[in-house]
């Protein structure tokens, strides 16, 4: 099992390239099972995340081809011949959710267990089954598998939460379905506008990602295409509160900085120095941040859930006392006992977390319980003094490429060591 070890206590200087979004790379992976023709699916410079992987391993046992060409994947999914995604894949990520839609529509049948993914909170897939039901989806559950069968036809399906998950598997679905689909109160990250433009390119007729109102003519042919996603807002992010948090200054090159609006709104009013310039966004912090109280996670464009755990760990070092509510998921605290350990004061009321802050953290051995915690754990063994070890840091792994390297070249003193095998330091 390898492990991160970090020497703390040294402000980051630097600029950073992001790459290519994880929560959008997936959802596009598994829309190129759309593609019933000969021709071939670009997806340019993609990183090969723990997920991205997962994602692959999974395509290519349902039939689709998938080369490597430099940092460009690509993609034949004309001889698509299974429906049943493997049980253990399937466990393996929450995202494989997403492939019932494109095999449901293409193959007009899908079997799939229930899916794994971050110990986050519960992750029920109601609003994805109800959704395909209105499209006319015959679903089955039965001794922990799901199994969809019909064809799909255009219809309106209203969601009663905006669902990131649901209002991708429903695009997704809708695309092969006859007539017109309108998803009433989609979510609207940034990465359904990434799926739709990623769809557009490829054959698809779907406007108005990015709204509460998605409308889906379906039932076109879809053909090949080359398409690159939006840079990670969440990875940028985090960059951007490596810079807080040690008291530097980091640019995040090539990002969109208006999907960091709110995050960079927060860093502003805890007293760090934020500029844009184009796609470039700095933020420098010459000393310690002031706290912040009421914030509140919440669907796009309120703040990313995916930043919860990063912001939690720099406020843990503010000067005086923060407050952030979680209204995404219900139990996304699990990195509270592990900061705990390095000496922050945190106390939870239900969904909410108390922060008092302290004017420094020690370096101590830690463990990445999902991937966000993991990089919130990541943050504050940069601040903190002294040496930290981070385990598990495969959950880190899933969503980070480069992540140790990428801090390095900012003046961090991190590296990654594979664990000794017992066997070997016994030998
Ligand atoms: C996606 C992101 C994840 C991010 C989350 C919220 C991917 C691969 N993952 O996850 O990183 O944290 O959006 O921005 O893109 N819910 C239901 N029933 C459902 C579906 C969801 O009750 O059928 C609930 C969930 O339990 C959760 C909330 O809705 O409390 C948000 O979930 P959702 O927006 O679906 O998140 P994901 O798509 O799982």
């Amino acid at each position: 099992m390898a492990k991160y070890l970090v020497q703390g206590g040294l402000p980051l200087a630097g600029t950073a390239r992001v790459h290519g979004a994880k929560n959008s790379i997936l959802p596009v992976l598994a829309g190129s099972l759309l593609n019933g023709s000969k021709e071939k699916i670009r997806l340019k410079e993609v990183p090969l995340l723990g997920d991205v992987r997962a994602m692959l391993s999974i395509l290519t046992r349902l039939g689709a081809q998938v080369d490597r060409e430099g940092a460009d994947l690509l993609l034949q999914t004309g001889a698509l011949d299974c429906y049943h995604v493997p049980d253990v894949l399937m466990r393996e990520m929450r995202s494989s959710i997403f492939l019932m839609g494109p095999l449901l529509g293409r193959l007009g049948r899908v079997r799939i267990c229930y899916p794994g993914g971050c110990a986050i909170g519960k992750r029920p897939i109601n609003l994805h089954l109800e959704g395909l039901q209105r499209l006319g989806a015959i679903i089955e559950e039965r001794d922990g598998y799901i199994e969809a069968r019909g064809r799909l036809r255009g219809s309106e399906v209203p969601l009663v939460y905006p669902s990131v998950g649901a209002t991708e598997n429903l695009m997704l679905a809708a695309v092969c379905a006859r007539g017109e689909t309108v998803i009433q109160n989609a979510a609207c990250e940034p990465e359904i506008v990434d799926l739709q433009n990623f769809l557009n390119t490829i054959g698809a007729r779907i406007s108005g990602a990015g709204s509460s109102m998605i409308k889906i003519r379906g039932g076109t042919e879809l053909r090949g295409g080359s398409y690159r996603v939006f840079p990670d807002r969440i990875v940028a992010g985090t960059f951007l509160l490596a810079a807080a948090v040690t008291r530097g200054t980091v640019t995040v090159e090539e990002s969109v900085p208006e999907h960091l609006a709110v995050l960079t709104g927060f860093l502003k009013r805890a007293g760090a120095d934020v500029a844009v310039n184009g796609s470039a966004v700095t933020v420098s912090a010459a000393g310690r941040l002031k706290g912040l109280s009421g914030v509140e996670t919440g669907p796009y464009p309120g703040f990313p859930t995916d930043l919860q755990p990063q912001l939690l760990a720099c406020l843990a070092l503010a000067e005086g006392d923060s407050t952030i509510t979680e209204r995404v998921f219900n139990t996304r605290f699990h990195h509270l006992p592990e900061l705990r350990k390095m000496g922050a004061k945190i106390e939870l009321h239900g969904h909410r977390a108390a922060i008092r802050g302290v004017e420094g953290l020690n370096g101590a051995v830690v463990r990445a319980t999902d991937l966000r915690a993991g990089a919130a754990l990541v943050l504050a063994a940069l601040a903190a003094a002294g040496e930290s070890e981070i385990l598990e840091i495969k959950h880190i792994e899933r969503g980070y490429d480069r992540f140790p390297e990428t801090l390095a070249g900012m003046g961090a003193r991190i590296s990654r060591e594979e664990a000794v095998r017992e066997e070997a330091s016994l030998g």
